[in-house]
């Protein structure tokens, strides 16, 4: 944050806005970050500059909607929507694996734009590894945005931010360390830039770094605490029970965030873990205010809590409170937690084989492309094969119709989403030969998908002889990077 010029007073709202928006968590750490940042304005009697945009609108911000992350008409549209009469608009898009399209269109309108929109884009992944696969009905890609991206860096018009962070401990799962680093990368850019204003001086932001690495620390001094309470957790999951995080404020905040991606990450119900917080849609400010009339899983206030979740509990499900006396300090922390919490729950549940998310759901071409990569890395097979069982896993076929092979990619995860167990049931039949119809009845019969998944996996690779084969290929896969995808 070191600039040569005096930096300027907060622009005027009425002319000026500075845009956060992504998909998925990177879209709930942009409402995040602006709900903290416009309630420090507020304080300081200034007009709050700030919006996010999330892919799917406010419902994403508390339960999994994939879907729209594919559609760049919708980022693009959306952008346009809130900056219409606008002079000025400082853009900053989320996309920890620099691949979500309806953040490219966003950057699109930017670059077409340069007279209003300075584009900023956040990611982890290098820029040569930006998506590259073809956007249906548009001229760019995720890596050609990137590219004009960088040429306009050079001359301070447009900005890529994009440390490597590596891979995710759970592969591509970006709501963990990728997620974090968004929230430091943001809190240390908008409070540098808050204090700049302020003093009216450059700033140089080393120490608040520093305070990030305490947390670290002092989260991680408590692993033997940690590792417990990963553990009940995942007992109450394993016995089809539920954990809930009980939170007040900013800490309410991430532990609906943090529930709320289990959806797509392990195939979990809404109802496994959930998050309430205090004053809910009230005190969080979302923009689109209350939507309990949304259905159950919008349920989001410790009333909702006491209505419906406390009469059912028993002494094996788990309850979670999150609250703090000091601010916002243990939110790095809590985070952390959180995110091991549910994380290791499922992989006590059976849902994470390696370090590789088995039951994932299959909701959005990303994540289509992923399952389609893990089939390939666990059975040996080639692509086409992995993509063919895929998709009768989707239908629930043992042979596809033409329709079925030549329909739109939105088609197929439109009818995934409908499904349970779409990526085991592919990988059971790759490997056994058998018929979707008894691969379901397999996983039925095994409570734990992991161990159906093992048990299939070492019939396969003792009979063939493809243990290496796969050793190998996971490798390849690993060193290839996308580490986020
Ligand atoms: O598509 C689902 C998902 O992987 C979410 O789990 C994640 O939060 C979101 O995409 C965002 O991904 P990215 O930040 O890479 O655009």
């Amino acid at each position: 944050m070191a600039d040569r010029a005096k930096p300027d007073r907060i622009p005027d709202p009425q002319d000026s806005l500075i845009v956060l928006s992504g998909c998925g968590t990177s879209g709930r750490l942009a409402f995040f970050i602006t709900s903290g940042f416009n309630r420090e304005l507020r304080r300081l009697n200034q007009g709050a500059i700030c919006l996010y945009i999330i892919a799917g609108g406010d419902r994403a911000l508390f339960s999994s909607q994939e879907a729209p992350e594919d559609d760049p008409i919708l980022g693009s549209l959306s952008l346009r929507k809130v900056s219409e009469g606008k002079k000025r608009v400082l853009f900053i898009g989320i996309s920890c694996g620099l691949s979500a399209p309806f953040v490219a269109g966003q950057l699109d309108v930017c670059l077409q734009h340069p007279d209003v929109y300075t584009p900023v884009l956040i990611g982890f992944n290098p820029a040569h590894q930006a998506r590259k696969e073809p956007i249906p009905g548009c001229t760019f890609t995720f890596h050609s945005v990137v590219e004009r991206m960088q040429e306009l860096s050079k001359m301070q018009k447009a900005f890529l931010i994009n440390p490597a962070l590596g891979p995710e401990a759970i592969s591509g799962s970006s709501r963990m360390k990728g997620g974090s680093a968004t929230k430091i990368l943001l809190e240390v850019v908008f409070s540098a830039a808050h204090a700049a204003n302020s003093s009216r001086t450059p700033i140089l932001y080393k120490y608040r770094m520093k305070s990030y690495k305490q947390a670290l620390d002092v989260t991680y001094s408590q692993a033997e605490g940690i590792a417990a309470l990963m553990e009940a957790a995942g007992h109450s999951l394993q016995c089809g029970r539920r954990v809930c995080y009980l939170g007040w404020g900013s800490l309410g905040l991430l532990g609906l965030i943090d529930a709320s991606e289990c959806k797509p990450t392990f195939g979990a119900d809404y109802e496994d873990i959930r998050g309430f917080v205090s004053g809910g849609y009230k005190e969080l400010g979302n923009k689109e205010g209350d939507l309990n009339l949304m259905g159950c899983e919008f349920g989001i206030t410790h009333d909702d809590f006491l209505n419906s979740v406390l009469p059912c509990l028993t002494d094996k499900d788990m309850v979670l409170l999150l609250y703090s006396h000091s601010g916002n300090q243990w939110e790095l922390s809590t985070k952390l937690l959180l995110n091991a919490v549910s994380t290791g729950a499922h992989i006590f549940k059976g849902k994470v084989y390696q370090n590789y998310m088995i039951d994932l759901q299959v909701t959005n071409s990303k994540l289509y492309h992923r399952a389609t990569r893990l089939l390939q890395t666990l059975s040996g097979r080639s692509e086409s094969q992995c993509e063919e069982a895929l998709l009768k896993a989707i239908y629930q076929v043992d042979k596809l119709t033409e329709d079925m092979m030549t329909c739109h990619l939105k088609t197929h995860t439109d009818a995934a989403g409908k499904g349970e167990k779409v990526v085991p049931l592919a990988l059971v039949c790759l490997l056994t030969g058998c018929s979707v119809k008894e691969a379901k009845s397999l996983l039925e019969r095994k409570a734990i998908i992991r161990e159906a998944v093992e048990e299939c996996l070492l019939k396969y690779t003792s009979s063939k002889g493809l243990k290496e084969t796969r050793e190998s290929e996971d490798k390849k896969l690993r060193e290839a990077g996308s580490l986020m995808m």
